[in-house]
């Protein structure tokens, strides 16, 4: 969770660090902190803020500089957010010096030991247990303490350590959060994003599981935990400095709601074959076992939390009505400690957008251990996940910065769509209704743009509504998944209590809510089921409720019944929540800004949910 850095070299330190942390701001962000060593005076400061990275800038003094610093984004876990349990923590010698994403699980039994020892503690996390765990350890080697204090602890960490005895190497390591080295000239850095290096280097090396870097100015060498040598490739990333800024938008999550043409088209990208009226998808076929396997799937379990279950939702339709395998969607946290059955012929499916989530990657470690075959749907390339997985696609989709998913949504929804075409042109589905959905997939794009362009409308609606305190929102079959989603994206950003239902089930107990302050949101566009929504909606009006209707151009009766109306095209069925979340999420966005409200930060919620 959140996110950690750090410097060595021989020039300021100050402005990378902030910049580095505000970077990662978006994963968590409830407090934040940066130790600055400065080898001119050997003197070093330690400063600890509660609230945005910009609160933390303003308490360092204009004067304070050095060439060594690490610095953190918090996203509390053990101990309120508070500038006494923000990190950087240090030991109770006040010489060592710690960054720690991540939670040691046994730091009761740890701090019970430590404090017979006489050590005190003066936070309530369990990353000052560690520091001081370190201290305990120290003989006259910041390496060699680390490693043996690493090997009693439980836990996650992606860690950065800073000894005032040893001031001319940083430590990291990792077990379960992300961590990489950047490699620059002269000077080194560690970051548990490439976002936060992104401006200095390019040049990283990834850290595994059980890895342990000594970190100089001049050089960086990888051990594991039991003192073996790792040789390590240094790698370039690919993303580019505006895929990770907001390019003259006001949020990132407008940015990447705006963004949705060109990452719909670049997760079907190199992927469609029109002429066989199929996809190929080469993360599945360059693992011709897993891949037979996932084509005589018996059942499909799709495991993923969050907006990644909404679109796991529309998965099973799409493969239960194309590729008639019978799948069961699962809360990933749920999925893991529900001892789900698990036969030879069962394949695990995993969404998740950071490819860090850990109840997902929970559940895919506990289908592994029951024999299943596991495949990842991951947009972050190369992250615990995507490697956990047995094969995988990736959504290729670019960095997701808003904290509320909207991007990644979509391509999740498009990967999901190809997965079923592949699976079911292998079986009945015939070349002409392949060939027609990889026709509808190629409009997308230009689609998704047309209802960008009328987002001016769907603004003026959302102003009038912006002091809602409850929202409904209905939708029937492959809609029933974005009602869900629509409901969750204003609640993440808006805090206005929202319900998604499938609209049928709405007589069975929510009715009772609707009144003239109740808007419902329908999403009553023309497909199979269009008569029975519009049925639904008339029970709304009946009732006095305020209908926002999505709606396919074309049709007329629609507004006769709705109050407010926002026209998308048509698509084909199975596609059609590409097209239909579109609205809702400007929609929850706009209302947030209308009241006034941290878009892309919103209280209490990081990005990648890095804890159980
Ligand atoms: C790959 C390249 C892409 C290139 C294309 C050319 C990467 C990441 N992708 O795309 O840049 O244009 O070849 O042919 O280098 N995987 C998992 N779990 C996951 C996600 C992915 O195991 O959750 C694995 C896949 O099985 C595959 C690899 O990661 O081995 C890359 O996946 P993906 O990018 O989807 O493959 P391609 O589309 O072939
Ligand atoms: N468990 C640590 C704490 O509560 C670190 C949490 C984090 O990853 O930010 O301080
Ligand atoms: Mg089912």
């Amino acid at each position: 969770m959140c996110g950690i850095v750090g410097y060595i070299g021989n020039s300021d330190c100050v402005r990378f660090l902030i910049d580095g942390l505000k970077r990662v701001e978006y994963r968590g962000y409830d407090s934040a902190g940066v130790m600055i060593y400065s080898g001119k005076d050997r003197s070093n400061v330690l400063i600890k803020k509660t609230g945005r990275i910009l609160e933390l800038e303003k308490n360092i003094d204009k004067n304070i500089s050095g060439n060594i610093g690490i610095g953190h984004t918090r996203w509390a876990t053990h101990g309120e957010p508070n500038d006494e349990n923000s990190h950087p923590h240090v030991s109770n010698n006040e010489k060592i010096f710690l960054v720690h994403n991540g939670i040691i699980e046994n730091y009761m039994s740890l701090k019970k030991k430590l404090e017979k020892h006489g050590y005190s503690f003066y936070s309530e996390t369990d990353t000052e247990i560690l520091v001081n765990l370190i201290q305990y350890n120290y003989k006259d080697d910041i390496e060699e303490a680390v490693k043996i204090a690493l090997a009693e602890v439980k836990g996650t960490y992606g860690i950065g350590v800073f000894c005032l005895d040893e001031p001319d190497k940083l430590i990291a390591a990792k077990l379960g959060s992300p961590l990489l080295i950047g490699i620059g000239n002269g000077e080194n850095y560690f970051a548990s994003d490439p976002a936060s290096i992104l401006k200095s280097t390019a040049e990283v090396v990834y850290m595994e599981d059980g890895e342990i870097a000594v970190i100089t100015k001049n050089s960086v060498v990888h051990k594991t935990l039991t003192d073996e040598i790792v040789k390590k490739t240094v790698e370039t990333i690919s993303i580019e400095l505006s895929d990770i800024e907001k390019s003259g938008y006001s949020h990132f999550m407008l940015k990447e709601i705006f963004e949705q043409p060109r990452t719909i088209n670049d997760t079907m990208r190199g992927r469609l074959m029109l002429e066989e009226g199929a996809p190929k998808l080469g993360g599945l076929t360059q693992h011709p076992e897993i891949y037979k396997s996932l084509l005589n799937a018996e059942k499909i379990f799709i495991v993923a939390c969050g907006t990644s279950w909404h679109s796991a939702l529309i998965g099973e339709y799409m493969l239960e009505e194309y590729a008639r395998i019978p799948v069961e969607v699962e809360y990933a946290s749920e999925f893991r400690y529900r001892d789900p059955i698990i036969t030879p012929k069962t394949v695990v499916i995993a969404i998740s957008q950071s490819g860090e989530t850990a109840d997902t990657l929970a559940a895919i470690k506990e289908a592994k251990r029951k024999g299943a075959v596991t495949i990842g749907i991951c947009n972050v390339v190369g992250s615990t996940i995507s490697k956990e997985t047995d094969a995988g696609v990736y959504l290729h989709a670019g960095p997701e910065i808003g904290v509320a998913s909207t991007k990644a949504f979509t391509s999740q929804v498009i990967t999901l769509a190809l997965i079923t075409l592949d699976i079911a042109r292998h079986k009945d589905m015939s070349f002409r209704q392949g060939y027609k959905i990889i026709k509808e997939l190629k409009l997308l794009p230009a689609l998704a743009e047309s209802i960008l362009e009328n987002s001016e409308k769907i603004r003026e609606i959302a102003h009038k509504f912006k002091n809602a305190s409850n929202f409904l929102y209905l939708g029937r079959g492959y809609n029933f998944p974005v009602a869900l989603e629509g409901a969750l994206k204003l609640k993440e950003i808006s805090y206005i209590h929202a319900e998604g239902y499938p609209a049928a089930e709405m007589k069975h107990g929510p009715i009772a809510l609707i009144d003239e302050n109740m808007p419902v949101i329908f999403i009553a566009i023309k497909d199979s089921i269009y008569d029975k929504v519009v049925t639904n909606i008339k029970e709304v009006k009946a009732r006095n409720g305020v209908v926002i209707s999505i709606a396919s151009y074309g049709d007329d009766e629609i507004e006769s019944i709705s109050d407010y109306v926002i026209k998308i095209p048509e698509t084909t069925n199975l596609l059609s929540p590409v097209l239909t979340v579109i609205p809702l999420q400007l929609m929850a966005y706009y209302i947030a800004v209308e009241r006034g409200l941290n878009v892309d930060m919103p209280r209490n919620l990081a990005k990648s949910v890095t804890v159980e």
